[in-house]
C-alpha cells in the first residue's frame, strides 16, 4: 500500500540494534550540517558505510573525522554542487561507487537549498533555476544514475527529504515550497513504478522543525536551544533506512506532528 500521509509518532521508540546497517553502503546528501550530518554518524554508528555528498569539503571532512572516532567502518566524501550537476556528473558518482564500494543500499536525499522566504512574483527566473535544481532535479538525476546499484542490493531504500511547505504550501516559500511539492509527486510517482520491484522502495520524510542552519536561516529570531535537535529525529532516519520499513514505500512520513 502507498500513497497516504501519516505522523510517525513512535520515532521515539524507534531501537534498533547495534550493527544493523552493517554491509550496507549508503549514500547522505548534504552530509556535511544538520539533518545530514547527524543521519550519517547515525547510519555510521549502526554499521554502514556511508558516502558522505556536500558542497564544502572541510565541513565533509570534520564529520569523515567524527565517523572515525566513532570506531566505525571508514566513510567516503563525495563533493559535488548539485546546482551545477550534469546527467553525466552522476554517472561517474554512481561508477565510483560501484568501483570503490560494489554495492548501494539506500540514499538519503537531504541536500536542500532555499532563499529568504518571499512573494512569489519577485522571485527570480534564476533563483527558481537554482531551487528547482537543487532541490528536485538532482535527487532525480542521482535517483536514476544509481538505479542499476539500487536494483541490484537486496533492500534498498531512497528517502526523499522534504517539507511542509511542500506538503501544504503557504504564501512566501515560492520556488522551495514547489520543489518539495514535486519531491512528493516523484516519490508516488516512483513508488508506483516500482510496484513489482520488492527489494526496493521510496518514501518521503518531513522533519518537521528543526535546529539546524537551515532554519537559522529562514527564522533567525527563534531561541535554538526550545527548537527539536537534530538527534531527536534520528530513529526515523534509522527507521526509513534499514530493513524494518522493508513493506512501506510511496508514504510521506512526517517525524513530528504538526505544530
Ligand atoms: N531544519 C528544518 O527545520 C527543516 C524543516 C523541514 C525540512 N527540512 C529539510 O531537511 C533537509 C536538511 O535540512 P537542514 O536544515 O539540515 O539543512 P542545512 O543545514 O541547510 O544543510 C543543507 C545541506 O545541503 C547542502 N547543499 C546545499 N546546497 C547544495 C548544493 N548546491 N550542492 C550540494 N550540496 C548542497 C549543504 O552543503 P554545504 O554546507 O556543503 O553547502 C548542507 O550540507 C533539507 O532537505 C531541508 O529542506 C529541514
Amino acid at each position: 500500500m502507498h500513497g497516504t500521509f501519516w505522523f510517525m509518532n513512535t520515532y521515539s521508540e524507534y531501537s534498533p540494534s547495534g550493527d544493523f546497517l552493517k554491509d550496507r553502503v549508503i549514500l547522505v546528501t548534504g552530509a556535511g550540517q544538520g539533518l545530514g550530518r547527524l543521519a550519517a554518524l547515525a547510519y555510521a554508528q549502526h554499521g554502514a558505510v556511508v558516502i558522505l555528498h556536500g558542497r564544502k569539503v572541510a565541513k565533509l571532512e570534520k564529520v569523515y573525522d567524527e565517523i572515525e572516532a566513532l570506531g566505525k567502518e571508514s566513510a567516503v566524501i563525495y563533493p559535488l554542487d548539485l546546482e551545477k550537476v550534469t546527467e553525466e556528473d552522476c554517472s561517474v558518482l554512481a561508477s565510483s561507487i560501484m568501483h570503490q564500494l560494489g554495492r548501494l543500499d539506500g540514499i538519503l536525499h537531504n541536500a536542500a537549498f532555499l532563499y529568504g522566504p518571499s512573494p512569489l512574483m519577485s522571485q527570480t527566473v534564476d533563483q527558481w533555476q537554482a531551487l528547482l535544481k537543487i532541490n528536485l532535479i538532482a535527487p532525480f538525476a542521482i535517483t536514476k544514475a544509481c538505479l542499476p546499484l539500487l536494483k541490484a542490493a537486496p533492500d534498498a531504500s531512497v528517502i526523499m527529504t522534504t517539507s511542509t511547505h511542500g506538503h501544504n504550501p503557504t504564501a512566501y516559500w515560492g520556488g522551495f515550497a514547489v520543489a518539495k511539492a514535486g519531491l512528493e509527486a516523484f516519490v508516488k510517482i516512483q513508488a508506483d513504478e516500482w510496484n513489482e520491484l520488492p527489494g526496493l522502495r521510496i518514501n518521503g520524510l518531513i522533519p518537521g522543525i528543526v535546529n539546524t542552519p537551515q532554519r537559522a536561516k529562514t527564522h533567525p529570531g527563534e531561541v535554538k536551544r526550545t527548537l527539536p535537535q537534530p538527534e531527536d529525529l534520528m530513529s526515523v532516519y534509522l527507521f526509513l533506512m534499514g530493513p524494518d520499513s522493508k513493506a512501506i514505500t510511496g508514504e510521506i512520513i512526517a517525524c513530528q506532528a504538526a505544530p
